[in-house]
């Protein structure tokens, strides 16, 4: 049986781990941390330092504001961490990189199969279209999401860029007289109702288009995935893993 602690409980995502847990024999969710109070039926504390229960791996769906406390108390006790929340900071990356010398990190910003699937059929695309196909992503998420774009966005334009070189810069969105379309990516996020997440991304070349994308349809796909991953990085060693080390 494995021993989970959610990182960001009480949250949307939190609920969905804490549903998908409760239908796994092989997995028990043993307490949480929330900034925010929450009644669960497992203890729930603020902080990782109040953490009294044993665990074998941690489930973050937080924010990037509980990442240091949770990584060096990780790197204590040498308990694996599944990184799933968005909107690290370049500076957070690099904290994330060294923290995984020292404990297993598993990190991924989209924890499905088929987006997974996208981002190899992106860079295909993009290495058999080359410059001549224009590449614009679009994603789509619920109104209460804090970040954009997406980390998923951000991961399908690295795909793409890839089969640069990564030469390709990013626009996130774009406004007034922006002129000729330069050696870009184009990013663009959309706002509102419930939206889980949809991403599409557009090869625009001379009188034809090409588009690839993925909709998800319910949270549960991304919690599903998350399980999966604590239970896969429980015993691995200290490293960076993601999803394509979990899917082969
Ligand atoms: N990797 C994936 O596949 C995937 C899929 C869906 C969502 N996400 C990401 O997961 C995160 C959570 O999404 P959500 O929809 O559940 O959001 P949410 O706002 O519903 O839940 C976030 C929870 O984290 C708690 N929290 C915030 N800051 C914290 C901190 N410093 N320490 C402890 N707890 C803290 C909040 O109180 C809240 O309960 C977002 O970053 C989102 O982008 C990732």
């Amino acid at each position: 049986m494995i021993r989970i602690l959610i990182c960001g409980i009480g949250g949307k995502m939190g609920a969905n781990v804490r549903d998908v847990i409760a239908a796994d024999p092989e997995a028990e969710v043993v307490c949480g941390v929330d900034i925010a109070a929450t009644d669960c039926g497992t203890p729930v504390y603020t902080s990782f330092k109040d953490v009294r229960e044993e665990v074998d791996a941690v489930i973050d769906f937080s924010s990037p504001a509980a990442l240091r406390g949770e990584l060096e108390w990780a790197k204590t006790k040498h308990v694996p961490v599944v990184l799933a929340a968005t909107g690290y900071t370049a500076r957070d990356l690099e904290y994330i990189k060294a923290a995984a010398e020292e404990t297993a990190v598993f990190k991924t910003a989209n924890f499905s199969i088929g987006i997974n699937l996208l981002k190899k059929l992106v860079k295909e695309a993009a290495l058999a279209l080359g410059e001549s196909f224009d590449i614009e992503i679009t994603e789509k998420h619920h109104r209460l999401k804090a970040d954009a774009p997406s980390g998923t966005a951000l991961a399908l334009a690295e795909s793409a860029n890839s089969a640069f070189g990564d030469e390709k810069k990013y626009v996130n969105g774009r406004e007034g007289i922006v002129g000729k379309r330069g050696t870009e990516i184009g990013i663009h996020a959309v706002r509102g109702g419930t939206i889980v997440g949809e991403h599409e991304v557009m090869f625009a070349g001379d009188d034809e288009i090409i588009t690839l994308s993925h909709s998800a349809r319910s949270k549960k796909v991304f919690a599903s995935g998350a399980v999966k991953a604590a239970k896969w990085i429980c015993g691995k060693s200290a490293g960076l893993y993601g999803m394509e080390d979990m899917l082969g």
